[in-house]
């Protein structure tokens, strides 16, 4: 950008990813190109401009390779392919060639601890029979009991019920998640082998990141304990992201970024060793409460966990698996929890968007990278009044209809016009969208310069001159503020208080996530000062 006003934060091309905007697409629901209801690579392609606009440096599209969709493309049939309704290979290729040509990177999304019961492997294994060589790239075992009848141990799947299914001939096959996505069987060379394929085929196409999904899940200690601590963080996973780091060095610039969800972060850092992983995504920050002594406590934590690392912190209000913010922020109880997703718990909506736009703003403020899933920019709330003949998430199947699972983060986009679709496409969208919806269209917000997509575009683009990689030192202040200031001289201030509290010494207000009173910050509102 032109005419900056704090030269020295010029981005370092040979580390883009340390201090990137990175926007999560949802294929499924971001642009629907054919008129199906479901988003697709020619929506998306047709929509680069708005992320362009946007000031995001880089994509991370969650998997889009042939699915039976049984978990929203996470059970994943064939690793080198697209699927068919988002598209094709040559159309890929054709979006990572146009994104590049923006300026914007582009991340695809691995699935490595399981695939599908569709893919060939799996297919074939079944057919082998018990104790072929095709049964060892998965976890199959005979069952207890007289007859086999009980499932090998009594592992939980993480979307509910239990974590065996029995095949025809008797045997069980492991699955952490749902029964179509059987486990891999990491002891086994070949799955190694194959991953590392997976990964050179992607690179070679011209994709500059991997997400990896489920990352801690991989090994498996069958006599570990009847709980998550047998299969969650054991120290073997090492080395297979040892050797995926390997295969990402031999090109220039790719990065691997880790889905760790852990609450020790100091088993968190191990994947950030330099051999490892080059960043993971920070769901403490995601999952903190709206509270001034959690944040900063989640804030310290992060940086004293990556910085010795020389890893760059990242920050995350949201993703396709998470309660969306301005629902989360407006309740009694701003922390976000898997095991209790409080759906139903009252949510007052306008607390919630200005506390969301706060949060986004502190968010974008910190050191390091910055996550923003699609629809975060629009302000969408979680839709839970989705009828329950339409969902689709298998954890809503796997508990028995007791947890409404997360299909409501993931409605289509509202684009444009009155009533739905909204410009998402031109069919009946595969998720219905709220009729209320067309005031927080994109079409609507682009307008307004108090919209929540204004705040996000400002501030993004201010972000990407200003802050960014770095570090921060907190100044002095009052329990309920945070205030810190970044190397490049902004100063972001944070109001988690009941009532309004005086700026400190400043040259000029940049940008602020709300209205000023008289010169105050009023409760649940960030601003970013220019000092001297
Ligand atoms: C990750 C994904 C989630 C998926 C699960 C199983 O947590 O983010 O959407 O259901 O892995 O693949």
């Amino acid at each position: 950008m032109s005419g900056s006003i704090f030269p020295e934060a010029t981005p370092d091309p040979a580390t883009w990813w340390r201090g990137a905007a990175i926007y999560q697409v949802y294929l499924r629901s971001f642009a629907d190109g054919n008129g199906d209801g479901i988003g697709d690579l020619a929506g998306l392609r047709a929509r680069l401009p708005y992320l362009a606009d946007l000031g995001i440096g880089a994509i991370w599209l969650n998997p889009w390779y042939p699915s039976p969709m049984a978990d929203g493309g996470y059970d994943v049939a064939d690793y080198r392919d697209i699927e068919p309704s988002f598209g094709t290979l040559a159309e890929a290729e054709a979006f990572i060639a146009e994104a590049h040509a923006l300026g914007i990177k582009t991340i695809t999304d691995i699935v490595p601890n399981h695939g599908s019961d569709r893919q060939e492997w799996f297919v074939r294994a079944l057919e082998a029979g018990p104790g072929s060589p095709e049964r060892d790239l998965f976890i199959f075992r005979a069952g207890r009991g007289a007859d086999g009848e009980l499932p090998p141990n009594d592992w939980q799947s993480i979307f509910g019920g239990p974590a065996w299914t029995r095949v025809a001939d008797g045997e069980w096959y492991l699955h952490l998640f749902a029964p179509e996505q059987p486990d891999f069987n990491w002891a086994d060379p070949r799955v190694v082998e194959e991953f590392h394929d997976v990964l050179r085929f992607w690179f070679d196409r011209g994709v500059d990141g991997i997400r990896i999904d489920s990352a801690a899940l991989l090994v498996k200690e069958m006599d570990g304990g009847g709980g998550p601590e047998a299969y969650t963080d054991l120290d073997g996973v090492h080395e297979i992201y040892r050797g995926w780091r390997q295969v990402a060095e031999r090109y220039d610039d790719r990065i691997l970024i880790g889905e760790v969800w852990l609450p020790d972060q100091e088993r968190f850092a191990l994947y950030l060793r330099p051999d490892e992983m080059h960043t993971a995504f920070n769901f403490d920050f995601l999952a903190c409460a709206w509270e001034p002594d959690a944040l900063r406590r989640s804030i310290d934590l992060t940086l004293a966990t990556h910085l010795p690392l020389g890893a760059p912190p990242t920050w995350v209000l949201s993703n396709h698996d998470v309660t969306r913010p301005v629902t989360r922020y407006g309740r009694p109880d701003t922390s976000f929890d898997h095991a209790d997703r409080k759906h139903g718990m009252p949510a007052d909506p306008v607390l919630g968007e200005r506390r969301a736009r706060a949060a986004a703003l502190l968010a974008m403020a910190l050191p390091g990278g910055l996550y923003v899933y699609q629809g975060e920019e629009l302000g969408l709330p979680e839709v839970e009044d989705i009828p329950a003949e339409l969902r689709q998430d298998p954890i809503w199947f796997r508990s028995g209809h007791t947890d409404l699972g997360r299909d409501g983060c993931r409605v289509p986009l509202p684009w444009s016009g009155d009533e739905p679709p909204f410009g998402f496409g031109t069919g009946r969208p595969w998720l219905p969208q709220p009729p209320e919806w067309k005031a927080l269209t994109a079409e609507v917000q682009a307008g307004d310069p108090s919209s929540m997509l204004t705040l996000y575009r400002t501030g993004l683009r201010l972000r990407r001159e200003l802050l960014g990689d770095g570090t921060l030192t907190w100044l002095e202040s009052p329990r309920e503020v945070l205030a810190f200031r970044r190397d490049s001289g902004l100063v972001c201030v944070v109001n988690l208080g009941t009532g309004p509290v005086p700026l400190p010494d400043h040259e000029s207000v940049l940008l602020a996530s709300g209205p000023l009173e008289g010169g105050a910050l009023p409760a649940d509102t960030t601003v970013w000062l220019r000092t001297a």
